[in-house]
């Protein structure tokens, strides 16, 4: 068993309205309260819109919640942005940094997630900071050297490493049903944490990347998994759940 508190967290990215999002969020309470004491932290991270309403919801439960992004200000003139204390003031206790569907799909740069991390951070969120290498570059051999760069650029100076955790999502098996295999999941792994030095050992390093209820035990039963970040699966509780339970 891993010596770190295990934890997962569903990422729901853009899919949830709000009275879908309220009974997925309860459902999913519904199976964490029966499970109490929860021995493994589990995290909602929905939409912004939902956040407030689940967070009611959620309310003396064992579920917690997260935001998916942020802004490096605590406030000014940012059209359409959040800043890390609005999702403080939401609840969320966790904040998803660096998924690649924003360093790809929004051009963000290692730079700009480590000046988000360390807003985060003085906000009192615990971030999670994802890297991951490309399909090309895992052709090319290129994973432990992209990993490495995305990590050390995209943490501040100024880091908490308390309020750490890394998530290893290969880019290539995000939403595409493929996985690396556990061998190779761990040994990235293992290179974040000798990138992170001697705290290494204490920063929980989860992986995520087409998680299902079928393949979660084969990569949960890895000691340097501390857990999982789960997209798509996450949308239905029964199957987020079964998930879940493995880290129980
Ligand atoms: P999938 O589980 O849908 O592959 O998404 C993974 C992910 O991006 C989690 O952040």
């Amino acid at each position: 068993m891993s010596r770190r508190r295990r934890m997962v967290v569903a990422n729901w990215k853009m899919y949830g309205r709000l009275t879908s999002g309220l009974v997925l969020a309860r459902e999913i309470a519904e199976k964490a309260e029966e499970a109490r004491p929860l021995n493994f932290d589990l995290v909602l991270c929905p939409p912004a819109t939902l956040t407030w309403a689940i967070g009611e919801a959620l309310l003396g439960t064992p579920v917690m919640l997260g935001g998916q992004d942020c802004h490096t200000a605590t406030h000014g003139a940012y059209t359409g942005d959040l800043s890390a204390a609005m999702f403080v003031d939401l609840g969320c206790r966790y904040i998803i940094l660096g998924h690649s569907e924003r360093r790809y799909g929004h051009g963000e740069s290692s730079e700009l997630i480590a000046q988000k991390v360390e807003a985060a951070q003085l906000a009192g969120l615990t971030t999670i900071v994802c890297v991951g290498e490309t399909a090309d570059e895992l052709k090319a051999g290129e994973t432990a050297e992209i990993i490495e760069k995305q990590l050390r650029e995209s943490l501040p100076k100024k880091i908490k490493t308390a309020n750490l955790v890394v998530a290893y999502e290969p880019i290539w098996a995000i939403g595409t049903g493929q996985q690396p295999e556990p061998e190779d999941v761990v040994t990235v792994h293992k290179q974040i944490r000798k990138v992170l030095g001697e705290v290494g050992e204490t920063v929980r390093v989860l992986y995520g990347g087409s998680v299902t209820p079928s393949n979660a035990e084969n990569i949960l039963c890895e000691d340097e998994v501390d857990g999982v970040l789960v997209g798509s699966a996450s949308l239905n509780a029964d199957g987020f759940w079964a998930i879940a339970e493995k880290c129980q």
